[in-house]
């Protein structure tokens, strides 16, 4: 899912390929659900850290091997790891690329990283889906998934450490503006219309027509 946008259209063609979108929420929320439907009507990567580090963790690299224990725990990679991680993948994607942020930032100070890589390359975000599920909902889909950090005392501590230092994100990018809250305890094709219709809404996205017939 990482880089889903293979067959992306070209630029310029009112794709919305340079969508810059942040899909912010607790753990089970659906981030990475909705980020693989809306980086192929958008045209733009999606770029999963979770996934990434996950790689990094079945190739057994050095990265891998310093986060393996951390992600087992429910606990969040410190920030100057994550810090290299996205500013290595953003400058592959190159600057003024669109893309889709999936579990990145989920600290203020990352928050702040990631103004800083974009400002450095004249660029900046266009919006943040911010998604919300009640916590019970959350729980009973992560543990139905069975991935190695779906153990429900795990799932149980990745919401604690969400409630802690990922949700003050939310006021953080109200204040910028850039802010979208969406519903997300309704059906997939709900959840990707309402999405497509708050980044409809924003001029510097339009036209988003062709994209914006897209239900899942
Ligand atoms: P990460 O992989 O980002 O996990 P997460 O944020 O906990 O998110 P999930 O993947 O659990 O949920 P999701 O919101 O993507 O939902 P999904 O679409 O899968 O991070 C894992 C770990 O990596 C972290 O705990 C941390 O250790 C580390 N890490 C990653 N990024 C980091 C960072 N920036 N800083 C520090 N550490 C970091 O859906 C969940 C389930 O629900 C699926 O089964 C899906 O089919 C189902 N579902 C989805 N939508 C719906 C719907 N509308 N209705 C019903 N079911 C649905």
């Amino acid at each position: 899912m990482a880089d889903a946008a293979e067959a992306a259209p070209a630029p310029g063609d009112g794709s919305g390929r340079s969508a810059r979108v942040v899909l912010l929420g607790p753990p089970g929320s659906g981030k990475g659900t909705q980020a693989e439907v809306l980086s192929r009507a958008l045209g733009v990567a999606a770029i999963s850290t979770g996934d990434m580090l996950r790689e990094a963790v079945a190739a057994g690299t050095d990265l891998g091997r310093l986060v393996e224990g951390i992600m087992k725990s429910g606990a969040l990679v410190d920030d100057e790891t994550m810090a290299r991680v996205v500013r290595e993948r953003l400058g592959r994607t190159g600057p003024g690329a669109g893309f889709l942020l999936d579990g990145y930032p989920r600290t203020l100070p990352q928050a702040e990283t990631l103004q800083e890589i974009l400002g450095a390359a004249g660029s900046r975000l266009d919006a943040v889906l911010s998604v919300e599920v009640p916590e019970d909902e959350l729980v009973r889909r992560a543990v139905a998934r069975h991935r190695a950090d779906d153990r429900e005392e795990v799932v149980r501590e990745r919401l604690r450490v969400y409630r802690e230092k990922t949700a003050p994100l939310i006021g953080y990018y109200e204040r910028l503006g850039l802010l979208r809250p969406i519903d997300g305890y309704r059906p997939v094709g709900e959840v990707t219309a309402q999405m497509m219709a708050a980044l409809a809404g924003l001029a510097s996205l339009a036209p988003l027509d062709r994209a914006a017939g897209v239900t899942a």
